[in-house]
């Protein structure tokens, strides 16, 4: 099998996607199945009484933000898309007029009714028409389709507002193709002003389906304006405002210890206006007015601060939490000094928000929002990606920041997104954030970055990584090259304490994604996992402690190992990434190992660099586990061609 990888140039923020179409019609990846002769035996030594490092016992985390719909048509469990009629300013986007009979109507966007100043517009039905099997109305396709479930309720509100007498709506659920309703039920107005409404739907014994939409009518002449108009599925935990449950279950397969959240880009903006307000995202639905997001669409931020916050609560990880430092994706920046204080300000607060108890002013908020208790936090991130900056403005407007964070909250640690220069002299940062998205051959080249890197400054953040030649998720050169770099980050995790992939999720229908490379894919209906996770949830949940002091003699280039210990559980984790075409035979010494142990290893393997996962192929790639018998400190055993294995060897 011969395979190559021509690809290289490092991509970073949104050219990558236009760069990684690119390189991929540059690509000629080719691979051979020819079996080939197994590389010469190589020596690998380990020793596992002598700790030479520390681990970092918070290594892997994860980062999203609203990106390919991650959110908005993603992990929020909203069905109705552009439930605001905020998907742009020019018509009513996703959102259709039903017809049906002899009725007679019209829709259009009325910019000056709504039902709340965040929600200052409506959509405006004008039913002139309509009668009993002849009804009008709106409809809507949800986030490529309205998935169905058989026996499941589902819970819906609107809000409207109409000077009609009192009359009735018709929810429906209806199927694309058979035009069959699937379920509906009938909700009575009131004339007046604007009113919240709810509404529940069951669903028999219905066959499970994709392709529904919605439809909301009425089947008398009248008009009628609508705003916020949700349709929301079963959720993780029972959650309100809360999560789809098949996407957290991947999140928690993960084994990670904490969310970097609100992104990225995300936390930015394309323009000033355009940052992220958390004071905006927070409290009733109504209240929020969503904000313009830098991947293309508008976020309803129905997945709020608050929401962010639960989903780490429901994980049981931490939140590290990025706070807006005045820069915009446009280049532009908010000077240092007197501009920049609202925005040191809107930190300090969001901070406590977070963790303030309920006799601060946040803290009450927090608790007004339902959830009087803080939230755990360790980390602050100020700003996102300012290498980025040209004007030099970053060291300035960073030592602001860290100023008036520590003056108040001495406890957390700051994270810079760039060293930071000499005028930020007393404001040295306690970790700088890296970020590193490379083509595989690159990735497996860069893994003694850290080797030799100094000791005695700010830790590192890998806080966005991410080997990318696969899309819309990563293929299994893209797991080897993402194996490789982790045994990287075990072996220098005395220096780099916390690193989170990204992307993390991808919404494969057609023209959801804008970032070509990401963890996990899903649809409305369904969610499926790339080699890259499966790497990723092996090594996490594998860590140890320490550091083994190893060395290895013999292999190639495209060989990766870690060798880590548990201090209290005494079990040997050796990680084995073998990115070669040619099996690799190893005799490894184990120091001090006697007698008879049993190795338990899970393996991860493809037949070729390009073998991956997809939505219509979920498990072409998967983990199988086996055990093996190791007598005493010598053990001979090979790993095969393109594999990941995770060993664990308990010594004791
Ligand atoms: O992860 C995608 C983007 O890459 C992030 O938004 C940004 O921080 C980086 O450039």
């Amino acid at each position: 099998m011969t395979n190559t990888y021509p690809m290289s140039g490092t991509m970073t923020r949104r050219n990558g996607f236009a760069k990684l179409l690119c390189m991929l019609a540059a690509a000629t990846l080719t691979s051979t199945l020819v079996a080939q002769a197994p590389l010469p035996t190589a020596h690998l030594s380990i020793d596992p009484s002598a700790i030479v490092a520390p681990v970092s016992a918070t290594l892997y985390g994860m980062m999203t933000e609203e990106i390919n719909h991650s959110y908005d048509g993603g992990l929020y469990a909203e069905m109705i898309q552009n439930r605001t009629f905020r998907g742009s300013w020019e018509g009513v986007e996703h959102w259709g007029l039903v017809r049906n009979g002899d009725s007679a109507a019209t829709m259009s966007i009325d910019r000056n009714d709504g039902p709340s100043k965040a929600l200052s517009t409506s959509l405006l039905l004008q039913v002139t028409s309509a009668s009993s099997g002849n009804d009008a109305g709106v409809s809507n396709p949800g986030y490529w389709g309205l998935a169905m479930k058989p026996n499941t309720s589902y819970r819906g509100s609107f809000y409207a507002r109409t000077d009609d007498a009192d009359g009735t709506l018709t929810v429906r659920i209806v199927n694309d193709r058979s035009g069959g309703v699937i379920v509906s039920t009938q909700v009575p107005l009131h004339a007046g002003p604007w009113s919240e409404y709810e509404y529940s739907l069951k669903a028999g014994p219905i066959r499970p389906s994709v392709e529904n939409h919605i439809e909301l009518t009425l089947d008398h002449p009248g008009t009628l304006r609508l705003q916020l108009v949700s349709l929301m599925p079963p959720t993780f935990n029972n959650r309100l405002n809360g999560n789809r449950p098949d996407l957290m279950e991947r999140m928690a397969g993960m084994h990670g210890h904490f969310l970097r959240l609100p992104g990225g880009n995300y936390l930015e903006g394309d323009r000033l206006e355009d940052w992220y307000n958390w004071k905006e995202t927070i409290g009733p639905l109504v209240d929020r007015p969503g904000h313009q997001a830098p991947w293309t669409y508008w976020s309803t931020d129905g997945l709020g601060l608050l929401e962010f916050l639960e989903w780490c609560e429901d994980l049981k990880i931490e939140p590290v939490l990025a706070v807006y430092a005045g820069y915009a994706l446009n280049g532009q920046h908010v000077a240092a000094g007197k501009d920049l204080e609202p925005f040191v300000q809107s930190a300090v607060d969001e901070v406590e928000y977070l963790t303030g108890n309920t006799s601060t002013k946040w803290g009450a908020r927090r608790a007004q929002d339902g959830h009087p208790a803080p939230f755990p936090l360790h980390y602050i991130e100020i700003g996102n990606e300012d290498f980025f900056d040209r004007s030099g403005s970053y060291g300035a407007r960073f030592t602001q920041f860290a100023k008036a964070l520590r003056k108040q909250y001495p406890q957390y640690k700051l994270i810079a997104t760039d060293p930071i220069k000499a005028d930020a002299a007393t404001a040295i940062p306690d970790m700088i954030d890296d970020h590193y998205y490379k083509p595989p051959n690159e990735m497996m080249d860069f893994v003694h970055h850290y080797d030799n890197a100094p000791r005695t400054g700010s830790k590192i953040f890998v806080g966005e990584w991410a080997t990318r030649s696969g899309t819309p998720t990563p293929n299994f050169g893209d797991a080897l090259g993402d194996a490789a770099w982790m045994t990287a980050m075990e072996r220098n995790s005395d220096l780099i304490l916390i690193s989170s992939y990204a992307p993390l999720l991808v919404n494969v229908s057609p023209g959801a994604m804008q970032w070509p490379t990401d963890l996990i894919g899903f649809n409305a209906e369904t969610t499926y996992v790339s080699p890259s996770y499966y790497a990723q949830s092996l090594f996490a949940a594998h860590l140890g402690d320490g550091t083994a002091k190893s060395s290895i003699t013999g292999t190639g280039d495209r060989f990766f190992y870690s060798a880590t210990v548990g201090a209290a559980d005494h079990v040997l984790h050796l990680k084995l990434v073998n990115a070669t075409s040619r099996d690799q035979p190893l005799a490894i010494d184990l120091a001090g190992v006697k007698g008879e142990h049993t190795a338990m290893i899970e393996s991860l393997h493809a037949a070729t660099y390009q073998a991956t996962n997809s939505i219509s192929e979920p498990d072409a790639i998967h983990p199988t586990q086996s055990k093996v018998r190791v007598m005493g400190g010598n053990w001979q055993h090979t790993v095969p061609a393109l594999s990941i294995e995770v060993v664990d060897l308990r010594l004791q």
